[in-house]
Parts: structure tokens; C-alpha cells; sequence
């Protein structure tokens, strides 16, 4: 099977109540660990690259690495475009083989956002086959590359405007920005309750109003989360227990992402999550055998840690196991 678009993944997830994983990758290890994973678990799944990633392991590296999972798995995988800032990268990646991209023009006006949108969607979609298209609207909190948005600067996506965005972008599929945030610092402290037996923090729920009021708007629509890391505590302890020193690092409730998943969301972007768990394991083997210096043996480690997350993701967070 060659790479897919989306289409007709978020087709079957929205009918079926589940959501497709899109997980960030980098390197060989976190390609072969999300692949092993969703092929254990019969999932398909959706390979993301960053402007970030492209600039750390080259773009050609990394479309043979999804391509050379593709003939590992035979899984129907997406090879996508994570927050394209402009026509150019989207174009690049077009041309180069990507099945999806997102073009993030979140930060501009609206009309800008649907104008870059639109020329997007307009090449994506004369592209043979068909190059499926993710835009965004309001933005989230957290950094993406060189663009950082501070607490308190993020934006709800305002239910009002996502018919006539996507009306007149044509666009595939939508992220909303409704308290999801980027990062493993998703919200402040104060922002939070803590839990007084853990001491760990408990963030302000999602806004399910504002994702329900834009599914009865966009019937049937696919909409994507980003920031939707949980920033999973055992992971956060096991780097700490092993000299690391992240404070007060918070993410989103799976249990709300479940929901989530169950309603119109057809996307959620976990990257956070995979970065910790690769850590934790690195950081686990380094401090049990601090002899070691072959890359195999504590990268290695970092890869099962990455692969048992995304298993866990897939089965009691997406819900897109056993759905080939
Ligand atoms: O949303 C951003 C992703 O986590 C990618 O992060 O730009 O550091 O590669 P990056
Ligand atoms: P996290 O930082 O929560 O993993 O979000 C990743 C993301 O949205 C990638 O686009
Ligand atoms: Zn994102």
C-alpha cells in the first residue's frame, strides 16, 4: 500500500467515533517505534513532520524513513506537513511527496488566514493524487518552532466563523484551538488546582461548548487538536528519578481526549509525549549502566519507551485500534 491521504481515514474515524493518531517524528527510532506500535495494534496512522524536524534530519531522510515504514507495516500511513507557515513549505512538501499538509496561518487575520489557505488548498488539491489539506483557526498557547504564543495571548476559536472559513477555503479538515496547548508546560501553575496527596497539577478543562457548537456548524467535518499531549506523570518521574529536573510540567487529561475522540475530533497531535517517554528511557539506561556507550543500547531503550506510549495512546486515548 503507498501513502494515503486522509480523506477517507477521517471519513471512517468520524463515523466510527475514534481518532487517528498524528505523532511527530524525527529520527529512525521514533518512526520504527509509532509504526511497530500502530501495526501491533491494527491502527492506521498519520506521520508528521515539522519545519523543525526538516531542518534537523533533511527532508529526504525523513520521507524514506516513512516510506521504507510503509513497506515494513503494509499500514495506511499519512505522511503530513505539521504547521506549515506559508505557501512555500506546503508547496515543497507537495512536491516532494507528502499526502498532507497544514498550512497555520492561525497567527494572521482572518481574511489573510483564508487567502494563504485558499492558494494552499487550490495546489493541494489539483496535486494527482490528491494532497488532503489542514488549516487552523484561533490559536493555542505553547511554541511551535520559532513562534512562541505566552500564556494568556491564545484564542478560543470563535464557532461563528468556521462556516464561511471553511466554505471558502475548501479546506479538508479544521484545528481548533479550545484550551489544548503545545509543549510539556501546558499551563501555569496557577491556572491549575493541585492535588494535595501528588502535588501534581490539575489543568482547567477543554472547552467541549466550543467543540460542540462547531460540530453542529460543520456536520460530518473533521476537526483536529493540536497541543494534546498528557504529559503522562510516570514518564515525568522516571526522567526526575534519573537526573532530570522538570517542574511543574502538566498536559491534558486523556480522559478528555477520549471524549474528544468519541465526538468530532478525527486528529490529535501528540508530540510532547513521545519526546518525554524517549527521555525517560534514555535517562533510565544511562543512570542503570553508566559504562554504556553504544547508541543502540540507551536509544534503544528510548524507542521501546516511545513505542509503549503510542500503544497506549492508540488503544485508551484515540481509540483507532483494530480499525484496518
Ligand atoms: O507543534 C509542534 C510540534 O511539537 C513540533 O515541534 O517544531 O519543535 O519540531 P518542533
Ligand atoms: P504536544 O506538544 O502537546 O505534543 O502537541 C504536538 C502538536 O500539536 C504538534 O503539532
Ligand atoms: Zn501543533
Amino acid at each position: 500500500m503507498p501513502l494515503v491521504n486522509s480523506k477517507e481515514l477521517f471519513e471512517k474515524a468520524y463515523k466510527g467515533g475514534y481518532a487517528i493518531g498524528a505523532f511527530n517524528c524525527n529520527n529512525m527510532e521514533i518512526v520504527q517505534a509509532i509504526t511497530e506500535a500502530a501495526k501491533e495494534c491494527n491502527s492506521p496512522v498519520i506521520l508528521q513532520v515539522s519545519a523543525g524536524a526538516r531542518k534537523y534530519a533533511k527532508p529526504v531522510y525523513l520521507k524514506k524513513m516513512v516510506e521504507a515504514a510503509v513497506e515494513d507495516t503494509g499500514l495506511p500511513i499519512v505522511l503530513h506537513l505539521d504547521h506549515g507557515a506559508d505557501f512555500e513549505i506546503c508547496k515543497d512538501c507537495i512536491d516532494g511527496g507528502f499526502t498532507s499538509v497544514m498550512i497555520d496561518a492561525s497567527s494572521k487575520p482572518f481574511e489573510e488566514n483564508i487567502a494563504i489557505t485558499r492558494k494552499v488548498v487550490e495546489y493541494a488539491h489539483a496535486h494527482k493524487p490528491y494532497v488532503t489539506v489542514e488549516a487552523e483557526l484561533g490559536t493555542l498557547a505553547g511554541i511551535e518552532d520559532d513562534v512562541k504564543v505566552e500564556h494568556g495571548s491564545e484564542s478560543y476559536t470563535k464557532p461563528e466563523q468556521v462556516e464561511e472559513f471553511v466554505r471558502r477555503t475548501g479546506v479538508d479538515s479544521l484545528a481548533i484551538a479550545i484550551g489544548t496547548s503545545h509543549g510539556a508546560y501546558k499551563f501555569k501553575p496557577e491556572q491549575c488546582t493541585r492535588d494535595p496527596k501528588t502535588g501534581v497539577l490539575c489543568p482547567p478543562p477543554l472547552r467541549f461548548d466550543i467543540l460542540e457548537e462547531v460540530s453542529k456548524r460543520l456536520p460530518g467535518f473533521p476537526i483536529v487538536l493540536h497541543g494534546s499531549s498528557s504529559v503522562n506523570q510516570e514518564y515525568v518521574k522516571i526522567i526526575n528519578d534519573n537526573g532530570g529536573a522538570l517542574v511543574d510540567a502538566v498536559g491534558v487529561p486523556e480522559d478528555q481526549l477520549r471524549q474528544a475522540s468519541t465526538m468530532a475530533v478525527c486528529k490529535i497531535n501528540i508530540d510532547s509525549d513521545l519526546r518525554l517517554a524517549m527521555t525517560a528511557g534514555i535517562r533510565e539506561h544511562m543512570k542503570a549502566h553508566p559504562d554504556h556507550f553504544d547508541p543502540r543500547q540507551y536509544v534503544g531503550d528510548g524507542r521501546k519507551y516511545v513505542k509503549d506510549i503510542v500503544k497506549h495512546k492508540i488503544v485508551d486515548v484515540l481509540g483507532s485500534n483494530d480499525k484496518i
